[in-house]
């Protein structure tokens, strides 16, 4: 037996899952998918098939011919769930599986009508990474196993639904009031790029291939702010060779996603956070992009070098910002990566193992051990290896690592063997084993410059010898460079500093919620009381993490704001996304009301 992933009971010894053909009822009442999904082996099989379940409910398992097929349960571990090992019998190819999800399924958020933007129909979303689509289906949920699948989706009439696949046709349901809506994934994914979603969904072409789903009163908002996105395909494609998945679909999930966004492929999901109205904040739809070449056809073959999707997914969305928005505009995004990188490194202490790159995580909850560092520290540690050989040679590197090893799932070593067998000596040149071994970050970590830059951290910098900048200054930064400087401020200001700033930067009414919660965060560390209606507002309606998280930690810091924390969580814990719950507690445990 040789299992190779601590999150899976996936054994390289026995067959794989090459194909899923899934059929699921979506239950709003009961907060349930009921179905079946039928594994296919490719070869006919014989002998034990272990699969990865967690909160499963499975009614029969029997072969093609429907034989039943002898299985066990085993017990429940509280990271991996339950595995459960089939033993099949001689010549099996197809198994089907007849099995309820739970309510309490981790991958699944059913959202009432309130918690969406129309109010009047319920919402379904998934979200499988890291290790999430056991509690939608049994599977072998693993990156290093990739499938494709077919799906067959009954829902409510009135609803519509996505997945991450193709669209395959549209029928009358088994029962009255329902119709099935079935998919198609022609290429193989892992697992953990499994995913639906189901609500009121409406759409708008952007191109011939791209195009957004959203909310009814979300889709035009929607479509104006990613309206860019086949201009970013056409760069990608320039640069990391031909995009392999057909059609580039984008879905605006209500406020509850707990990530800014997702790469399921053909049907990236996003946060609606990411709607500010002035198409700043696309940056993260070039990350969602670019992880259709890095992540999605090159995949990590575990959590352990989840740099190798990460990192080079933040190194080739920051080559699309570069080549769309220039070199100043590139420097400004790899500072306010510095600066989340700073603050991972700070939280899990310069010398934890959580801060390697390549990390050892037996026993260890991904959801846990996520941070900046694969994304910050992996990105910068290409750019290191770019700088030592010439962009023109990396770039040719760049292309050949995706043609080499696309639809595969590979590990650090593997991209190192690659590295010195087409640019040898580079790994030496610039100590990679310290950047993949070693904890915190290297010496040679590399370095940015641009003059705007310069310019807002000394604007910053002279905050605390009370020098403010000029109205014009103000006026001339752009989003991002405002956020920048507004995380170059210190953590804690005095009243007349706090008010300052919201009354030249009217920063309280802002609608970009990078700068939004920046600035909440500053007064909430600062008892800026004027902030607190907006603070309860934002984490009331707000789940994404990345917000959550530094402003329930602010709150923590005084007994007033402490208390409003408690309040706000204990109203807003219910609508939040398990993962937002988890994180939140977590926050929450280190400070007592
Ligand atoms: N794949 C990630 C999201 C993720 C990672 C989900 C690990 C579950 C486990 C996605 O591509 C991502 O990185 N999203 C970022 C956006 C970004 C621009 C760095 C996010 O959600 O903030
Ligand atoms: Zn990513």
């Amino acid at each position: 037996m040789a299992r190779i992933d601590p999150h899976s009971y996936f054994d390289t010894d026995q067959p794989r899952v090459r194909h899923l053909d899934l059929a699921w009822n979506v239950d709003f009442e009961a907060h349930v998918l009921d179905g079946h999904v039928v594994l296919d082996l490719g070869d006919a099989s014989a002998g034990p098939l272990d699969l990865d379940t967690k909160a499963l409910t499975i009614r029969s398992i029997r072969t093609a011919d429907g034989a039943d097929v002898r299985y066990e349960l085993g017990p429940e571990e509280e990271i991996l769930g339950r595995r459960l090992r089939l033993s099949l019998p001689a010549g099996t190819r197809r198994v089907r599986i007849d099995y309820t999800t739970s309510p309490e399924a981790i991958a699944l958020q059913w959202l009432d009508p309130v918690q969406t933007s129309g109010k009047r129909q319920p919402f379904l979303f998934s979200q499988c990474q890291a290790i999430h689509a056991r509690t939608m289906v049994p599977v072998q949920d693993s990156p290093c196993v990739r499938m494709s699948y077919r799906a067959q989706v009954t829902v409510p009439e009135a609803l519509g639904a996505v997945m991450s696949a193709g669209p395959a046709g549209a029928e009358k349901g088994p029962r009255p009031g329902t119709r099935t809506l079935s998919f198609d994934m022609p290429q193989p994914i892992p697992a953990y790029l499994l995913a639906l979603a189901v609500g009121d969904l409406a759409s708008r072409d952007l191109s011939k291939r791209a195009r957004v789903w959203a909310e009814p009163s979300v889709v035009d908002a929607a479509a104006y702010e990613f309206s860019e996105v086949e201009s970013m395909i056409v760069t990608a494609e320039s640069m990391f060779g031909p995009y392999e998945w057909d059609r580039y679909d984008m879905l605006v999930l209500p406020p509850s996603f707990p990530y800014g966004g997702m790469e399921n492929p053909r049907m990236t999901f996003l946060t609606p956070t990411l709607l500010a109205g002035d198409r700043s904040l696309v940056d993260v739809v070039c990350h969602e992009l670019a992880h259709s070449w890095t992540g999605n056809l090159v995949t990590n073959a575990t959590i352990e070098h989840f740099w190798l999707n990460e990192g080079w997914t933040v190194y080739a969305e920051r080559r699309i910002v570069e080549a769309l928005r220039g070199e100043e505009t590139a420097a400004i995004a790899w500072a306010i990566g510095q600066n989340a990188l700073d603050e991972s490194l700070r939280r899990f202490g310069m010398d934890s193992p959580l801060t390697r790159l390549q990390t050892e995580m037996q026993g260890v909850d991904p959801d846990d051990a996520f941070s900046s560092i694969p994304y910050e520290k992996g990105s910068r540690f290409l750019v290191v290896c770019e700088r030592a050989v010439g962009r023109e040679r990396w770039d040719r590197f760049v292309r050949d690592y995706i043609a080499r090893f696309r639809f595969t799932s590979i590990t650090s070593e593997e991209f190192m063997k690659f590295l010195d067998e087409k640019l040898p000596g580079t790994s030496q040149k610039v100590n990679a084993q310290a950047w993949l071994r070693a904890p915190g970050l290297p010496d040679n970590a590399p370095v940015f410059h641009s003059e705007r830059l310069e310019e807002l951290v000394a604007a910053a910098g002279g905050w605390t010898t009370g020098k403010r900048p000029s109205a014009s200054e103000l006026k001339s930064w752009d989003p991002k460079e405002l956020l920048l400087f507004l995380q170059h401020l210190p953590r804690q200001l005095d009243t007349a500093s706090c008010q300052w700033l919201d009354r030249e930067l009217e920063l309280t009414k802002r609608g970009n919620h990078e700068i939004l919660v920046e600035w909440l965060t500053i007064a909430a560390g600062s008892d800026y009381e004027p902030v607190f209606p907006r603070i309860r507002e934002v984490l009331t309606h707000v789940g994404r993490m990345k917000y959550l998280r530094p402003l329930y930690t602010a709150l923590g810091k005084h007994p007033r704001t402490r208390q409003l924390a408690h309040e706000i969580f204990a109203a807003a814990s219910p609508t939040y996304h398990s993962l937002s719950r988890r994180v939140v507690e977590g926050v929450m445990e280190k400070y007592v009301a």
